[in-house]
């Protein structure tokens, strides 16, 4: 038997996520011992959101054929667009069923802070358990996330180990505690895998502590700005195409002219160029089946200059390249 690729034993067992879900559900279904083939992918809607009705279906045939649903995620904020799923609608239908909601807001929950756009969250407040890396958007370094969970006991059930000697019995009665050589005050390790492990959060406390709540919002609010210039700047080019609106900071977008054949070919080598010979470093994906350009905007030090000067780049490549794309068949 082979549990990462199978599941457990016994009774099946479904998670929901969308195919726009970053591919780490798949694998914590699979160090779980869930089992990457017990992930349904939900279908997405035109805007890259994880399409309710879908969901509603998969977990009836599921229910109905004795699949047992034990977990919903979200996202607010997906990797490929920064699309945030309908998170109240998917949240009822989890609770519905009684299954955990779960939302990814690795890259997206800072969102959260920007006015213009805080009600796509609406549902948050349903999340058993919810995400969000502040290495990601609040510019912490790497290898700091933080899950928040409704019912912090669920943890505790889940990650207390037996007592030791040589850690419980090192201290004294809690209660007449007088330093940390008497007591371990609250039991961390017990409330996560890691049992000696980093104060993070420290990271984090210094960030927003400096940065303060409406700086944050403001380099969150500046950042969206910059995806929808980007965006804006598209629409009033010819060779210019926006493949997802943005909804965060991340604008997907391509270079296009109608008399090339293979379009997906053509920005392939455009973005190959535009990393090795110019400043811009966007990632690429891919949009609808379309090879995308996919700027992220979380750089503190980016400015309005060099989301010109990356769509200036683009334009200029995809122009160089155009002029000796083979002619349609
Ligand atoms: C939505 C989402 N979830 C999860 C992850 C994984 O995050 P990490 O690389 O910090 O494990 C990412 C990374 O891009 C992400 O965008």
């Amino acid at each position: 038997m082979d549990p990462a690729a199978d599941g457990l034993d016994g009774r099946e067992i479904g998670v929901y996520t969308s195919t726009e879900a970053h591919h780490t559900v798949q694998r914590s279904a699979a160090v779980l011992g869930i089992g990457r083939a017990n992930v349904r992918l939900i279908a997405t809607d035109d805007h890259q959101r994880m399409d309710v009705d879908a969901l509603r279906e998969a977990m009836r045939k599921d229910v109905a054929d004795d699949v047992l649903p034990i977990a919903v995620v979200a996202a607010a904020g997906t990797t490929n667009t920064g699309a945030i799923d309908p998170l109240r609608a998917v949240g009822e239908i989890a609770r519905e069923r009684g299954a955990w909601f779960h939302v990814d807001g690795a890259y997206g929950l800072p969102g959260i802070l920007d006015e213009r756009i805080e009600q796509l969250f609406d549902g948050l407040d349903l999340a058993d358990s919810a995400i969000v890396d502040p290495h990601k958007w609040l510019r912490a370094p790497v290898g700091i996330a933080a899950t928040f969970v409704r019912d912090r006991s669920v943890l505790h059930r889940a990650f207390t180990q037996e007592e030791s000697p040589y850690l419980e019995g090192s201290f004294g009665d809690a209660a007449e505690a007088r330093s940390s050589l008497d007591g371990m005050g609250i039991p961390y390790a017990d409330f996560g895998v890691e049992l000696s492990a980093p104060a993070r959060g420290v990271v984090v406390w210094s960030i927003l502590r400096e940065v303060g709540r409406e700086g944050v919002r403001a380099q969150i609010r500046r950042d969206n700005d910059f995806a929808r210039h980007l965006a804006q700047r598209a629409r009033e080019s010819d060779s210019l195409e926006v493949l997802a609106e943005p909804t965060l900071s991340i604008c997907c977008f391509r270079y296009t002219a109608r008399e090339v054949d293979d379009l997906d070919a053509l920005n392939a080598r455009l973005f190959r160029r535009l990393v090795q010979e110019t400043p811009f470093l966007p990632s690429a994906t891919v949009v609808d089946g379309k090879f995308a350009i996919r700027p992220c905007f979380i750089n503190a030090r980016t400015r309005v200059d060099d989301v010109d000067g990356l769509a200036d780049a683009v334009m200029r490549i995809g122009d160089e390249l155009r002029a000796t794309a083979p002619a349609p068949a």
